[in-house]
């Protein structure tokens, strides 16, 4: 009898043992990542992610939503509130933190710990993906904001140099639009605007940047010193040809590396774009630092993560913490960096090997003397400061600004405050 009972608990605490391991052993991991990068450079670079995920035996689903962060910033909101959350989405800064607090992220701190992270994530992001101490998302990447792209033709034909202050730039503009060239590239969106603003905020005097785009600083906001860059974004507008409506920003790209145009400011998924289409750094385009009218370096900050969202199914909750290992690998932060334009979010990764190009090198270069200057801040235009309700409220007056030439310097600053107010 006391042999039989034995053995029945002894079974029963073994298959009570044996559950979960059989359904661990059982889970197949599998992710649907939710992401913006739905065309060119942009979905290439993503694929590789997929095809090394495959490779280390994942289960790979995508859905890709064109248009900008704010899209998809739409559809995770309207899939949290339905119940189908999704098992990873790409998404940046204070909205990390927003899920985060909603208690709807999960965490993969076990990976995190085994791959120890902790010593090989660039420090200005550590605390981005772990809003709480928790590795709630993983980075895939800096990306550097502040680049001017110029044409090597353009400026060798009027013999100029590439701008390095704002004062420098118009005065190169002056001279690029006498001789009936267009000076800036562009293609209207409120984000594309935004990033424009971004440098000329940035570029004028740094501390209004922090105040204003990464405290929302209603003085700030509505200082001169605001009122002044919007000054000298009307005289940019000026410098733009008609045609700014409906062009994408790979079509302003290309004015400047096919001669066409002379500068193009925006962020170096440029840089994969133009290796993509085949341009070539040093022959078809120049890239610096956007200007700055203190000297020095200047770094605004972009990096693309994946947040991982609770799930209940197995397979997909092995499947975040293979896609989170597979993002951390060096291999990953090559391949995709290559492929993105951008620099990996890892220190310890050599971008001398691999197909690095010189811009790319450059970044990495002018983060550490940026860092070193404390001259770096993250990209309000990129979703890395405030959350996606004042920065909505920003870029619609910015964009408003571009698109009418009515709207006062001094009135868009006090419509940026108020639209920011209204959000509080
Ligand atoms: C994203 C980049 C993307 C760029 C242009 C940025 O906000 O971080 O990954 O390439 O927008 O779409």
């Amino acid at each position: 009898m006391t042999t039989l009972r034995n053995t029945l608990l002894w079974s029963a605490s073994t298959a009570l043992l044996a559950v979960p391991v059989a359904s661990q052993a059982m889970a197949e991991p599998k992710i649907n990542m939710m992401h913006q990068w739905a065309q060119g450079s942009e979905a290439a670079a993503i694929a590789t992610l997929g095809e090394m995920y495959e490779a280390a035996g994942g289960t790979w689903a995508q859905t890709a939503i064109s248009g900008h962060t704010s899209n998809t910033l739409a559809k995770l909101r309207s899939d949290v509130v339905a119940g189908t959350a999704p098992s990873a989405v790409q998404l940046k800064g204070p909205e990390i933190a927003e899920w985060n607090a909603a208690g709807a992220t999960s965490s993969v701190d076990d990976v995190a710990g085994a791959e120890g992270w902790d010593s090989v994530v660039a420090p200005d992001l550590i605390a981005v993906m772990k809003p709480t101490g928790n590795w709630v998302a993983v980075p895939m990447n800096i990306h550097r904001v502040n680049w001017l792209y110029s044409s090597p033709k353009i400026l060798n034909e009027l013999g100029l140099e590439v701008p390095k202050t704002w004062a420098e730039f118009n005065d190169a503009c002056d001279k690029i639009v006498a001789a009936g060239h267009t000076c800036i590239a562009h293609g209207a969106a409120d984000w594309s605007d935004t990033t424009t603003f971004d440098s000329v905020v940035y570029g004028m005097d740094a501390n209004l940047y922090r105040k204003a785009f990464q405290e929302a600083d209603l003085d700030a906001l509505r200082s001169q010193g605001m009122i002044d860059a919007f000054a000298q974004l009307r005289k940019m507008v000026g410098y733009m040809d008609d045609g700014i409506n409906g062009r994408s920003w790979e079509q302003s790209m290309t004015m400047v590396m096919s001669g066409e145009a002379a500068f193009f400011l925006m962020g170096d998924w440029t840089v994969a774009s133009a290796n993509m289409a085949g341009f070539k750094e040093g022959v078809d385009y120049l890239c610096d630092q956007t200007p700055v009218d203190w000297g020095g370096a200047g770094y605004i900050l972009n990096a693309d993560s994946v947040v991982f969202f609770k799930q209940s199914d197995p397979d997909y909750v092995e499947g975040q913490k293979l896609l989170a290992k597979t993002i951390m690998s060096p291999e990953f932060q090559v391949t995709f960096n290559v492929a993105k334009g951008s620099i990996p979010a890892r220190t310890d990764v050599d971008l001398s090997v691999g197909g690095f190009t010189g811009c790319q090198q450059k970044s990495l270069t002018d983060l550490k003397a940026s860092i070193a200057e404390g001259t770096l801040v993250r990209s309000m235009a990129h979703n890395m400061t405030v959350l996606q309700r004042y920065r909505g409220a920003m870029m619609e007056v910015i964009t408003e600004f571009v698109a009418d030439p009515s709207v006062t310097p001094e009135e868009a600053a006090n419509r940026l405050a108020d639209a920011v107010e209204n959000q509080m």
